[in-house]
């Protein structure tokens, strides 16, 4: 279905899922951080490749095999199109976690016990975990950018932070899958080039509603998981600068991976193919290329306008209430509000909230250094994405309005 224009209406029926009732109301999903929905054609281009085609990639001379390479490798250059980059600087992972961990393990014969690898506060587990293994393994520095109390951060502090710990690699989320926050990482970057600091960046919350130009971002490398851009589970990738994917080391080996192979040696190709080792995830990829070719026919900045309107309208219905306190920035979010309500505990809430069909995060969100940071155990989290409407957000504050008069 073609898509000219922002017409919610049209864009909701694209989306099967979103017909459903939950709990005998319709379904409220404000879980899109978690996943969003899946526009038909990506169900459909999924479907299709098991009902017609079927076959394996780079690995046969049959029409079958040849038809499902050629549209395997066209969704990598449609991605690094998408992402202004070149389609060998794309490699295929399960999803960002995995993109994260192919990096750190593959720099470690690149940090050693003199190198300090600098983290954040506010990012996710799986942006935070892999580093302090790596650097736990090599016998290198682990430092931890300052983050304000309000969990911003004060850019020339950082800038400061970095100049004197010369990092050999900043790692930093786009945006924050908890808050919503867009980090500004524009100076962070120069600041880290200036030092020669490697910075990747945690695109998972990011690519979807900022869609990054990531040559002019200048990050070295950038993830993101593919179930969180409309398309399917499993699949997310790495860009990484082509000379840098080179010189990581392979993160999983086998299949397809090799150049020659004999019983006590091996050597291996060069990007992507280093890194995609065994079968792929070929139905995802090509349900993915149709979740871009989906966004592609939309204008981003129609998407954009809409998120920031609905954001803006949720928190002011939401800052309505007595008792809530909310941890987003307003002002530059791609879309989430993190909240809680008195000393409720969020689970309660997310429960009762269920009852009405409101689909929302409840806990730490993968963030335990957040929480401590922030002076709680959890919150609620509300995550909007361009499919949601206004009703969307009255249905939640009506049903959070009643459960809050069951609880007091
Ligand atoms: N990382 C995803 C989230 O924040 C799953 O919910």
């Amino acid at each position: 279905m073609s898509v000219t224009s922002f017409d919610l209406t049209k864009i909701r029926q694209d989306f099967p899922t979103l017909k459903q009732t939950i709990n005998d109301q319709p379904l409220t999903y404000l879980d899109s951080a978690a996943t969003t929905h899946k526009p038909q054609c990506v169900i459909d281009a999924t479907n299709a490749f098991y009902s017609e085609q079927n076959a394996n990639v780079h690995r046969g001379r049959h029409t079958l095999s040849e038809q499902a390479t050629q549209r395997y490798e066209q969704v990598r250059d449609k991605t690094a199109a998408y992402f202004g980059v070149a389609s060998n600087e794309i490699v295929w992972t399960k999803g960002a976690t995995e993109a994260i961990n192919l990096v750190a393990n593959g720099l470690k014969n690149q940090i050693t016990s003199s190198d300090t690898v600098v983290i954040t506060p506010l990012d996710h587990h799986a942006n935070i975990v892999p580093w302090q293994v790596l650097t736990q393994q090599t016998g290198a520095t682990l430092a931890v950018l300052p983050l304000n109390a309000d969990a911003t951060f004060d850019i020339d502090a950082c800038c400061d932070f970095i100049a004197l710990h010369k990092p050999k690699l900043l790692a930093i989320s786009q945006a924050s899958n908890t808050l919503g926050n867009i980090t500004d990482l524009a100076p962070l970057i120069r600041c880290a080039k200036s030092v020669g600091c490697l910075v990747l960046v945690d695109g998972a919350q990011g690519a979807l509603h900022l869609k990054s130009n990531l040559n002019t971002l200048d990050c070295d490398f950038y993830v993101f998981s593919a179930h969180k851009m409309l398309g399917p589970t499993g699949l997310g990738a790495l860009y990484g600068r082509s000379a840098l994917l080179n010189s990581l080391l392979p993160y999983q080996t086998g299949g397809e991976m090799i150049e020659t192979v004999t019983l006590t040696h091996s050597t291996f190709r060069e990007a992507p193919a280093k890194f995609e080792s065994g079968t792929p995830n070929i139905a995802g990829v090509l349900g993915f290329g149709a979740a871009l070719d989906y966004l592609n026919r939309l204008n981003h900045q129609d998407i954009v306008n809409h998120e920031q309107a609905l954001l803006q309208y949720a928190a002011h219905k939401l800052l309505k209430i007595d008792g809530i306190t909310l941890y987003s920035e307003l002002k530059h979010n791609i879309g989430t509000l993190c909240f809680n309500y008195k000393n409720e505990h969020p689970y309660d809430l997310a429960t009762l909230l269920d009852g009405y069909g409101v689909a929302l995060r409840s806990g730490h969100h993968c963030t335990q250094p957040l929480m401590t940071h922030l002076g709680i155990n959890g919150s609620l989290r509300a995550s909007l994405a361009f499919y949601n409407n206004r009703a969307d957000v009255d249905n939640f504050i009506f049903a959070l309005q009643n459960c809050i008069a069951l609880l007091d």
